[in-house]
């Protein structure tokens, strides 16, 4: 591969995905569009290059920005999110949201579901408390084929062993060949759509908790802001934003700002609530 044809591609991808790719990872995209140029009958990466610099088709185009992408998820992924998920935000949901009795979640990069499934299984087994509530969650992705994957809600034994309690395996999940099929009743629970994180989210309304987790770590930092900012303005004051382990807000925006001594969650900066954060039951 050369320098012309790595920045080529990687701008592409930019403008594309948000995603930044660095020179020390053109062997990875070699490794992933490789496939795409086998796919579409290319002598190889060279060839395939070639092709969208004359001026190539759409479907080529999404081909490549999709097969870039990371889908690595499991289920109860870093499981810390979750239990202060069950402890401190839901509660919090539900003293605070008892007359409209409403609460929309969205799972922001979703990839094949786990995450937004999680979130349906965690409030399932609270159902007892969320009698009469209308909660949504609306998972969405850049990618189509993830998407389809993830709203047939089938894994393998090996996706349905990481992370997920034996117990919620048993309870919600069936067997289908060797492969393994979340129930209808949490798959009627998340509504999936394809939405770039480089695009407006208003037209997706307004959520009370958003979980952008893994995702921002590819983007750069006035990208990440970017998409930062634009899910401040989708929340209310007392929303909650998750973001994956290794993501901060720290040099991106100072829209949000971390809760006290909860890693990972974070909370508008303008909120009273930062300053008199919420407290963790149990
Ligand atoms: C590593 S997965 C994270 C999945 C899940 N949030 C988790 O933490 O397990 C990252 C996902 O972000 C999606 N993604 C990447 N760029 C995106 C963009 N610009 N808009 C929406 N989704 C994007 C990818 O398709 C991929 O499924």
């Amino acid at each position: 591969m050369n320098v012309s044809d790595f920045e080529f591609i990687s701008d592409l991808l930019k403008k594309r995905s948000g995603l930044a790719l660095t020179k020390e990872k053109a062997y990875l995209m070699e490794s992933r569009l490789n496939p795409v140029a086998r796919k579409w009958s290319f002598a190889g990466f060279d060839e395939l290059v070639k092709a969208i610099r004359a001026g190539s088709n759409e479907e080529l185009l999404v081909d490549v920005t999709e097969a870039m992408t990371t889908n690595e998820s499991f289920f109860f992924r870093d499981q810390k999110p979750f239990d202060q998920f069950r402890d401190l935000v839901l509660p919090h949901m539900l003293e605070h949201r008892a007359g409209a009795k409403t609460i929309r979640i969205w799972s922001a990069a979703c990839s094949s579901g786990q995450e937004p499934y999680t979130l349906a299984m965690l409030l399932k087994e609270n159902s007892a408390k969320l009698a009469g509530w209308r909660i949504e969650i609306i998972a969405t992705d850049l990618s189509k084929e993830i998407l389809t994957k993830a709203e047939a809600g089938l894994y393998s034994q090996f996706e349905v062993q990481r992370g997920l309690p034996i117990s919620l395996l048993v309870k919600y999940f069936k067997q289908v060949g060797e492969r393994w099929q979340i129930s209808e009743e949490i798959r009627h629970m998340v509504k999936f759509k394809s939405f770039n994180l480089l695009g407006s989210p208003a037209a997706l309304g307004k959520f009370d908790i958003v979980f952008c987790r893994n995702v921002l770590i590819y983007f750069d930092p006035p990208t990440k802001g970017q998409v930062l900012a634009g899910m401040a303005d989708l929340m209310p004051n007392d929303g909650f934003l998750y973001l994956g382990g290794a993501e901060t807000v720290l040099g991106t925006t100072d829209r949000f700002q971390l809760m006290q001594g909860q890693r990972g969650v974070y909370q508008l900066s303008t909120s009273a609530m930062a300053a008199n954060p919420v407290k963790a039951v149990g």
